[in-house]
């Protein structure tokens, strides 16, 4: 009996270690460079190592079995870009502790803005990065660095402003001061976009910004009653602040796209592609898009202030694969599977750019 259980772990370990061993296989195969700016949504691990914070349990139980500093039960759609580009999960630029960068770095923090006040704005991002590209050149004569072609032919991904929106709701400005403030976050992006071309990036990947008024979070502190709902639940608010501002960023990306001869900038509609999953939530096998897997309270949101995922006072759902929402801001592995499918597929782009041809080997 024993014996029988030794031979199983062992089996497992095996299969485990194949499982590894595939993964880094396939990564080396590509020479695609992503370089990704934005807030948690993307970050993999930048906050934790920025602020030396801990993301407790249960986060990364689904996929990677430990903490990793990623807000979910497991990979962001990020990782799973990676995976469709055959390259490694992308190191965070902030990470010490025996960092990757050989196919990109991830500039994204938790909680970052546009907003200069936060800790690491998108204008912090931007300079790490040129930091980062002064810091390759001095080291290029010791081999193992990136190439200026390399910075060239490199996509340029940006996944920012959510927290921009939220904190101007959350500081009680009305509906249409909210508004009055997009113009200033878009001429923030703006810069940011300017520089990285200016830098010599050509390839500028642009995500617009998600359904906020779904968030379980959103819903459970803000929403006061049912007439600011819309047809699925979400309050209607927040979700059009975010269209005003998907809409201005849309004008924005084709203003560059005439004025940046050399580059090539698409915009991908994440409102729609996570919008999808809340509407559509029971194609996709999802039981509650409106609730946190992992928080408390129950039903409807399953969240309250203080007690959130991470937090001795929280506890997960027994499946994520049920929920779109792993703890009430951020999206489940299962959730974060089917955006990164629909944002490979190009359907949701402008134009409609293969992201797996625009970051590919050109050498
Ligand atoms: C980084 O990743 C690349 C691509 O998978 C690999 O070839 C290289 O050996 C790795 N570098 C280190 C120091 O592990
Ligand atoms: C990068 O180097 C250039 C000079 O080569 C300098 O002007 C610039 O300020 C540097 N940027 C950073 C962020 O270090
Ligand atoms: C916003 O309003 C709520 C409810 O009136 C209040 O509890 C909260 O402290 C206010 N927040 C700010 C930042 O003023
Ligand atoms: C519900 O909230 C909206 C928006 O704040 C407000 O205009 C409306 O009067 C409220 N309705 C009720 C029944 O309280
Ligand atoms: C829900 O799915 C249907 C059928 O695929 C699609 O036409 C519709 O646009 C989807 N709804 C949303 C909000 O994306």
């Amino acid at each position: 009996m024993k014996n029988m259980t030794a031979l199983l772990l062992v089996l497992h370990l095996h299969t485990l270690a194949q499982v590894l061993l595939l993964s880094s296989f396939t990564a080396v195969e590509s020479r695609c460079i992503l370089f990704n700016f934005g807030d948690s949504n993307s970050d993999t691990g930048g906050f934790s190592a920025g602020l030396g914070f801990y993301l407790g349990p249960p986060s990364g139980r689904q996929f990677f079995h430990r903490t990793t500093g990623r807000f979910s039960d497991g990979r962001l759609y990020i990782d799973f870009l990676c995976q469709g580009l055959k390259i490694n999960y992308l190191s965070p630029y902030l990470e010490s502790s025996a960092p990757n960068f050989t196919h990109g770095v991830n500039f994204a923090v938790a909680g970052a803005a546009t907003d200069p006040s936060v800790t690491f704005p998108l204008s912090t991002q931007v300079l790490q990065f040129l930091h980062f590209k002064n810091r390759t050149r001095e080291l290029r004569p010791q081999g193992q660095a990136h190439t200026e072609k390399g910075f060239k032919e490199a996509v340029y991904s940006f996944d920012i402003g959510q927290n921009d929106i939220s904190m101007a709701f959350t500081a009680n400005l009305s509906y249409s001061q909210v508004i009055e403030q997009i113009p200033s976050i878009l001429s923030r992006i703006k810069d940011a976009l300017k520089t990285i071309y200016e830098n010599g990036g050509t390839k500028l990947w642009i995500y617009n910004t998600g359904p906020l008024g779904c968030l379980p979070q959103t819903l459970a502190l803000r929403k006061r009653n049912d007439s600011e709902i819309d047809d699925n639940g979400c309050l209607a608010d927040y979700n059009n602040a975010a269209k005003v501002f998907n809409a201005g960023l849309l004008s924005l990306c084709n203003e560059l796209n005439s004025e940046f001869k050399k580059a090539t900038i698409v915009y991908t509609d994440m409102f729609a592609i996570k919008y999808d999953l809340i509407a559509n939530h029971s194609l996709y096998g999802f039981e509650r898009p409106l609730m946190a897997c992992c928080g408390r309270g129950g039903p409807p949101y399953n969240y309250v202030n203080r007690m959130t995922c991470g937090q001795p006072t929280a506890s997960p759902c027994p499946l994520g694969a049920l929920f779109v929402s792993w703890d009430g801001v951020h999206y489940t592995e299962a959730a974060n599977q089917l955006i990164a499918a629909k944002i490979l597929s190009s359907k949701y782009s402008k134009p409609q750019v293969m992201l797996t041809s625009l970051c590919k080997d050109s050498n």
